[in-house]
């Protein structure tokens, strides 16, 4: 959908907006409200624009079914738009009322071992509940009828992070509306059959009302009906948005409708299929705190907004100024990392930075969070970081809606992570995120931006594909890859890829089949390593471990071979090529260190080169109608030397090389033009 702006914001953007946008959520009624002016004079001096509210407030705004009590939020309305604040306009429904369940305990959530989830906390009523579909839509109707031409609504927020704190529900309301999803799916009980395998272990089903959703049971479950469950549980979560959103557009068509996504930490929503349904992407991201290298997981979610965006900018919805309260050792940001991380979502295409939260909680579960205005106040480090980057923010009105491009893609496919992850597998150790992270890392280390892609998606503008956790991969995924090498690509692929179809089941042909002649190669067997063992290959000294492959050659050359373990003297390495391109596999674990061995390799192959700066500099370009950007943030302990001349939006300092300090972070429109 494309919305009709007033001209000053870039083509796609919130209408009418052309700046920037910085702020966070803000929960005004956990506070009397004389204290509301008094917020909003500071976040002024904060150069908050935006702020997203109402997310968990239906029980205030519909205290009892039916009856509606907007004063409040009428009154914050004003205010905000008074001080020339916008509004992300949250629809409350991640945290239906307590009148709710009262009425519809049968909409509660049930967990896959029977445990029905209490009320006190937040969270999502089971998708599949009628009552919870039809209350969400009437309180998102009224909203939008009560909002939807205020002029300082900017953008719709429905409910929250879907997918969390839970997704799958194995309540009756589920199972029916299963059922019906898989009816949709193979119209025949014999189709259905023959997709899950059923004559495995004696489960064929002769009536529709015998299968129920996967619950525990004595021992695993098929892992076919896993997987459907995996993409209903989607599915489901996302029809429930679909019914909010078609709600509000029905009244309020002229205003964008969002919801906040968790690229890369909630693993249980297919956004590749949530995309085409938003109006524009928006996403939250927290630090794993205790890695030293946050960063890198930091950028990998930022990548992957983006690429789900298909390239367009995108809102950081939320992300910390310093610890969450929900890990197990909650680490401060160091003085420094908040404009760090944030210059970095941005760098990747972000073209709003908002916070979780405006305001400390003093009360309930996330009174130890912290928020823009912390507890301790305006005199603190906190406090002071955050009105410098909001004052930063304001000179980079010029980069709004330029975009990020990227030479290399990784394939992300949500379908085959839920696959590879159910239990039985060759090896525990095999984790789809662990190989993703250290290709990503290897990549990133590398400064070499990159885009995450659907294995069915076109990948002809990529100079490298990255197959690091193919295990689910469909015939058409291996034709694309096939033609992709054929033209001319470069294309890496890791261990235990292309073994399962849709339905998981192994591949016709064996391990890799579809893969064999783009690889020139098959896998006869899978070669386990103990824990803690490892296996040296006949290349750079370099040692594997976790996994090995029985590696039948049909084609490919040995880059490098296995001296000792399992597969001794069998391939580790190999490439092969086809048509106009080249394609690698790499048969054990190899960690992000190692990988260059493989890595530097693949992009000769494919004219790429890696950066020379220090390991720990972070670069990244954004392009524009007119100039071209430079994020460069420096995570490392001493300064660097930068030879890019140029402006630095944020201190206004131009060079023909520009220093940037330890810790630093600069915005530089380079002097670099081009058409
Ligand atoms: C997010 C959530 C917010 C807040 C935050 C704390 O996942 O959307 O409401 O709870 O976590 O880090």
């Amino acid at each position: 959908m494309s919305f009709t702006g007033t001209g000053a914001e870039p083509a796609g953007w919130l209408p009418g907006v052309s700046s920037m946008l910085y702020g966070g959520d803000y929960n005004p009624e956990q506070w009397p409200e004389e204290s509301w002016p008094g917020d909003i004079e500071l976040m002024r001096q904060a150069g908050v624009n935006l702020v997203s509210i109402g997310i968990f407030s239906w029980a205030l705004i519909e205290p009892r079914r039916g009856e509606y009590d907007f004063g409040w939020m009428d009154r914050l309305f004003e205010l905000l738009h008074s001080a020339g604040i916008r509004i992300s306009l949250g629809t409350p429904t991640a945290s239906p009322p307590a009148w709710f369940f009262h009425e519809h305990p049968e909409a509660k959530v049930v967990t896959r071992d029977g445990t029905t989830l209490g009320f006190g906390s937040r969270g999502m009523a089971s998708p599949s509940s009628p009552a919870y579909r039809e209350a969400s839509v009437s309180i998102a109707t009224a909203l939008a009828e009560r909002y939807g031409n205020h002029p300082a609504l900017a953008v719709w927020h429905v409910h929250n992070e879907y997918g969390a704190p839970v997704s799958d529900c194995y309540s009756e309301q589920s199972t029916l509306a299963f059922r019906r999803w898989l009816q949709d799916r193979y119209e025949s009980l014999d189709a259905l059959n023959a997709a899950w395998g059923t004559a495995f272990w004696g489960q064929t089903y002769r009536e529709w009302e015998h299968i129920s959703a996967p619950a525990v049971a004595a021992s695993v479950v098929n892992p076919a009906q896993r997987l459907d469950f995996a993409r209903f549980t989607s599915n489901a979560l996302l029809q429930c948005f679909i019914a909010e959103r078609d709600a509000i557009r029905a009244v309020c068509p002229h205003v964008p409708i969002t919801t906040n996504f968790m690229a890369g930490t909630c693993e249980s929503v297919d956004l590749w299929k949530w995309a085409d349904e938003v109006d524009l992407v928006a996403n939250d991201h927290y630090l794993i705190a205790e890695d030293s290298r946050s960063q890198v997981g930091l950028a990998l979610s930022a990548d992957l907004t983006r690429s789900i965006a298909r390239g367009k900018p995108w809102m950081l919805m939320e992300h910390s100024t310093s610890g969450v309260n929900w890990q197990p050792r909650n680490l401060a940001k160091r003085s420094g990392e908040l404009a760090r991380n944030a210059l970095s979502h941005l760098g990747r295409g972000a073209d709003a930075v908002l916070f979780f939260q405006w305001k400390a909680s003093r009360s309930g579960a996330e009174k130890f969070h912290s928020a823009m205005l912390p507890h301790a106040g305006t005199g603190s480090r906190i406090w002071s970081e955050v009105c410098a980057l909001g004052e930063g923010l304001s000179g980079l009105d010029e980069v709004l809606g330029s975009t990020v491009s990227a030479d290399v893609a990784v394939l992300w496919d949500w379908e085959s992570f839920w696959a590879q992850d159910l239990e039985w597998r060759p090896s525990e150790d095999l984790a789809h995120r662990e190989r993703v992270n250290a290709f990503y890392d290897r990549l990133w280390r590398d400064q070499l931006t990159v885009d995450f892609a659907h294995p069915e998606a076109e990948l002809a503008q990529y100079k490298l594909v990255v197959a690091p956790a193919s295990y689910l991969l469909t015939q058409a995924a291996a034709d694309n890859l096939r033609r992709y090498v054929e033209a001319g690509g470069t294309l890496v692929v890791s261990y235990f890829s292309a073994i399962v179809n849709e339905y998981d089941a192994v591949h016709e042909g064996g391990f890799v089949a579809p893969l064999r002649d783009v690889l020139g190669l098959t896998v006869e067997e899978f070669l386990p390593l103990r824990v803690g063992e490892t296996v040296r290959l006949t290349l750079d000294a370099i040692t594997g471990d976790v996994w090995t492959d029985d590696v039948a050659l049909a084609g490919a050359e040995v880059v490098a071979g296995f001296e000792d373990g399992p597969a001794a003297g069998k391939p580790a390495i190999t490439r092969n090529t086809l048509g106009a391109g080249a394609a690698w596999y790499v048969s054990t674990r190899l960690d992000a260190e190692q990988l260059s061995v493989v890595m530097d390799r693949a992009y000769a192959d494919a004219g790429l080169v890696a950066g020379d700066g220090p390991d720990e500099l972070e670069l990244i370009r954004r392009r524009g109608a007119v100039a071209e950007y430079l994020i460069a943030i420096n995570h490392g302990n001493k300064p660097v030397d930068l030879p890019v001349g140029g402006t630095d939006l944020l201190s206004g300092e131009a060079g023909e090389s520009l220093k940037i300090e330890a810790g630093g972070v600069r915005v530089i429109r380079t002097d670099h033009r081009y058409r």
